[in-house]
């Protein structure tokens, strides 16, 4: 899909569709829906006058109806998207009803279609103006490249065509505002982009995407990005002696992949590296399919089991990102992927084995194998020198217990390293929400004859156990753990979205790194 952003008066655009967001400005609970057209463009509420004023359209999130040969307008078609109340209006809203017309477009056979940047006219100060325009921007062209995406890479018959072009139509206005809304329009593209790439990933079925495929797509990546890569496999693992890595994926007749990206800010390009600059570390669960191993699953959903890297996929897609964006700080991408499979070979229960930290653990189920990648992972990102860490992995069916399918959890064992992640949400729209992992809770993973265990003593907060365990190995380095098990897989269809992938922290991840980012 192409898309440009033009600055003029949105009723003199000629184009198959227009669409407009709607809000509703009724105060008070109770009262009645009270519709008003983001724009400032006279001719364009005019058009809409009579679906406003009829009780037909309550503007609630996503709520799509659409007016053919709008009166007044070139547009052949003026589409109303509602973003809810006035009241709680952020860019989540923005993103989800940019989204949400892209999707009403599609398999209508739009090809060409135009979206109304939202302009304050009803609201004045307490809403949109709170809402800054590059952010609004940047909402819009995620939404909208997020949206276009269908999950149909293995259908013969792909009966939805992808729409051509959108052109978002931003007022004119003074220099420094289209500034704004031409920024925030590339940023979005830039980041929406890696959050579909990531998607794909996740989409692909285990037999495709092995941990040696996982690493070739990685390395292409990087090499179209010009980032630095390397994809290492078990003779590599050894020489690093990383067991636990290794307990997991011998198992399997795939070999594993740990892949390394490397992105080096200009300034630092052949100069030494400032003294004390922070050097981020993002750390990948990258199991291609988990079957659980001798521990093995349940056959219900287990199929499911193919987005068990989906914390690879996400730091795939935000090294893509942070190639394009270019922030100034250093920032290394490691990859931890593997099959987790029942065989001859596989680790057993029982069995105890040696990370790379030197720590021993004592397996006593093989389906909390995620902990046992991340943790050589972790431990390789501090050799490489990184000074904060974080990881994401689909770790625990804990988590969704505990969170459903709205939130993802976080855990972090340093507050100034939280807050900043805490910062990045509020832009991205991402929904993640803190969970402890304080040394009261370290007698879960306790080990009558290793150092550790790789599942809890008790049953009872699983995902906590997992970040305990995690937290053995990132030790004293300010570190952050994503545990997306339950948001990695839409598995509902919304006005914004299919079923399938999500790609669930790669725009959070992309902005906290670039709090670092002087
Ligand atoms: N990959 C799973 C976790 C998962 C569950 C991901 C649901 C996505 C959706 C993980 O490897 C796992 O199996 N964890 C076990 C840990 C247990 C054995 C301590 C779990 O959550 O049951
Ligand atoms: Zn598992
Ligand atoms: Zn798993």
């Amino acid at each position: 899909m192409d898309m440009k952003v033009i600055f003029q008066d949105a009723a003199g655009f000629q184009t198959p569709l227009l669409a407009v967001f709607a809000v509703d400005i009724a105060i008070g609970k109770d009262a009645d829906p009270l519709i008003a057209l983001l724009t400032t463009s006279d001719a364009v509420t005019n058009a809409a006058a009579g679906i406003i004023s009829s009780d037909e359209f309550k503007g609630s999130v996503g709520e799509q109806v659409v007016l053919h040969d709008p009166n007044g307008l070139k547009a052949q078609r003026l589409l109303i998207v509602g973003l809810g109340k006035a009241k709680t209006l952020s860019v989540d809203e923005i993103r989800k009803a940019a989204g949400a017309a892209v999707r009403w477009a599609k398999p209508r056979g739009v090809r060409q279609m135009a979206i109304a940047f939202p302009e304050d006219h009803a609201l004045s100060d307490e809403h949109l103006e709170n809402l800054p325009c590059t952010l609004l921007s940047r909402a819009l062209v995620e939404g909208a490249t997020l949206a276009e995406r269908d999950w149909d890479t293995y259908k013969s018959d792909k009966k939805e065509r992808p729409i051509e072009t959108l052109t978002v139509i931003a007022p004119e206005g003074e220099e420094s505002t289209t500034r704004e809304i031409q920024t925030g329009f590339d940023e979005g593209r830039i980041i929406a982009e890696a959050q579909n790439f990531a998607r794909s990933l996740v989409n692909e079925p285990g037999n495709v995407l092995t941990p040696t495929e996982l690493g070739r797509r990685a390395a292409a990546m990087c090499a179209e990005k010009g980032l630095k890569c390397e994809v290492y496999s078990t003779a590599k693992l050894e020489d690093l002696k990383m067991g636990a890595f290794l307990a997991v994926a011998k198992g399997s007749a795939q070999p594993p992949a740990l892949v390394v990206m490397t992105y080096e800010p200009n300034a630092e390009k052949g100069k030494p590296a400032q003294k004390d600059a922070p050097v981020l570390g993002l750390v990948g669960k990258g199991i291609t399919f988990d079957t659980g191993g001798i521990s093995l699953k349940s056959a219900e959903g287990m199929e499911k089991m193919k987005y068990d890297m989906a914390g690879a996929a996400a730091m795939i897609g935000a090294m893509q990102a942070i190639a394009d964006l270019k922030p100034s700080v250093k920032v290394i991408g490691i990859v931890c992927s593997a099959e987790n499979m029942p065989s001859g070979t596989a680790y057993k229960p029982g069995d105890v084995v040696t990370a790379m930290s030197g720590k021993t653990i004592e397996i006593l189920n093989t389906d909390a194998e995620g902990r046992m990648v991340l943790s050589d992972g972790l431990h390789y990102a501090k050799t490489l020198g990184c000074t904060h860490l974080i990881d994401a992995a689909t770790l625990t069916g804990a988590c969704v217990v505990a969170l459903g399918m709205i939130n993802a959890g976080i855990f972090s064992n340093d507050d100034d390293t939280y807050e900043r992640f805490s910062q990045a949400m509020r832009v991205s729209g991402e929904k993640f929400w803190r969970l402890p992992c304080t040394d009261d809770y370290k007698d879960q993973i306790k080990s009558q004859i290793a150092d550790i265990m790789n599942t809890g003593g008790s049953r009872w907060g699983g995902a906590i156990s997992a970040a305990m365990f995690l937290k053995e190995f990132a030790e004293d380095t300010p570190w952050i753990h994503l545990d997306i098990a339950g948001c990695a897989w839409n598995e509902e269809v919304k006005p914004w979205h299919p079923k399938g992938p999500s790609g669930v922290a790669v725009r959070s991840i992309i902005e906290w790194v670039r709090t670092y980012s002087s």
